[in-house]
């Protein structure tokens, strides 16, 4: 399976109104930031925040973190003039939000210069339906859960298991691997001074088998990094299912045993990438952001 080898634990929120918040952001430990003109910004600040957000993408400062443009729904009166300026302002990848099918995508895409990359909110149920066309689409490297506006229009409780979501948070991650290299990012915790919470949906997304979490405060940006980076004793466990296979494999054996597990090239393709992950945020955090 084809994996970024760009970190995305922490993929932080920033209202596109908020100077300030943009400002902090070039200093946080955040592995992409997701500068945003929908939902986090009200209607008459739109046309500011356009222009607040062209102007911080063209000072720059945000290093090696992803640099993620959420506009409006190119339905709404401002998704077209979010495209219009700032199509070209040096952001990594466009999301784009309440997307039913891909023929959402196709709209987008035909605004955009070719090799722009589009990301996808997964937030409506039709797009849960969809979610392999979606992710397969030739222009889509990343998925997105909005789990808020997913509960919202399921009606659902909000459960700290979040049991009414699984089936939509694992066809995301489902729609995200059969496409291969699409990334797929969690929906954001909403007590975001509630560290305790927070920690455990990381956790959960994680082996549910996302790259990271959307967040919404700076709070909460060292919890996803730890919880998304492979601990030590898991990459411990994945170079002795390598060295342990390769000895195998030259005693012309096809399986190796470790820790009274069975270890099969299968374990080694996942071990592999569990070490290039590791190496990709050692070296994010090496050389600073
Ligand atoms: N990104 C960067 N910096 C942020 C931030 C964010 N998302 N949220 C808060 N900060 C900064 C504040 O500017 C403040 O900086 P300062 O102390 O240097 O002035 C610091 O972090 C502490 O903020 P705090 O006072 O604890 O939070 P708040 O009450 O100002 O804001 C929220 C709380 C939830 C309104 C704010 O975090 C926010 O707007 N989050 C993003 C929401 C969003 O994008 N939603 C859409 C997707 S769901
Ligand atoms: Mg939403």
């Amino acid at each position: 399976m084809e994996m970024t080898t760009q970190p995305f634990r922490s993929v932080l929120y920033i209202p596109g109104s908020n100077q300030r918040a943009l400002e902090k952001a070039r200093g946080l430990a955040a592995d992409a930031i997701l500068f945003d003109l929908e939902d986090a910004v009200a209607p008459e600040a739109k046309a500011e925040a356009r222009e607040t957000l062209a102007r911080a993408l063209a000072d720059g400062g945000y290093g090696r973190r992803t640099k993620v443009l959420r506009i409006n729904a190119l339905t709404t009166p401002w998704g077209n003039d979010d495209v219009r300026v700032l199509r070209g302002a040096g952001a990594d990848a466009i999301l784009l939000p309440k997307v039913n099918s891909p023929t959402d995508v196709d709209a987008l895409a035909d605004l955009l210069p070719s090799e722009m990359p589009v990301w996808v909110m997964m937030e409506t149920p039709a797009s849960i339906f969809e979610a392999r066309a979606i992710a397969a689409h030739g222009r889509v490297t990343g998925l997105v859960a909005g789990t808020n506006d997913l509960a919202k229009d399921l009606g659902c409780r909000a459960r700290p298991d979040r049991l009414p979501l699984m089936g939509a948070l694992q066809t995301i991650v489902l729609a995200a691997r059969a496409a291969r290299g699409v990334v797929a990012i969690d929906g954001v915790y909403n007590r975001f001074r509630d560290e305790e919470g927070l920690r455990a949906e990381c956790a959960q997304g994680r082996d549910l088998g996302f790259e990271g979490k959307t967040l919404i405060h700076p709070a909460q940006i060292d919890i996803a990094n730890a919880a998304f980076a492979p601990a030590p004793e898991e990459i411990e466990l994945a170079r002795r299912h390598i060295a342990a296979f390769e000895e195998s494999q030259a005693a012309g054996q096809g399986v190796a045993v470790v820790d009274g597990q069975i270890v099969e090239n299968l374990h080694v393709v996942a071990a592999r990438r569990i070490l290039a992950r590791a190496d990709a945020i050692a070296g994010m955090e090496a050389q600073g952001r």
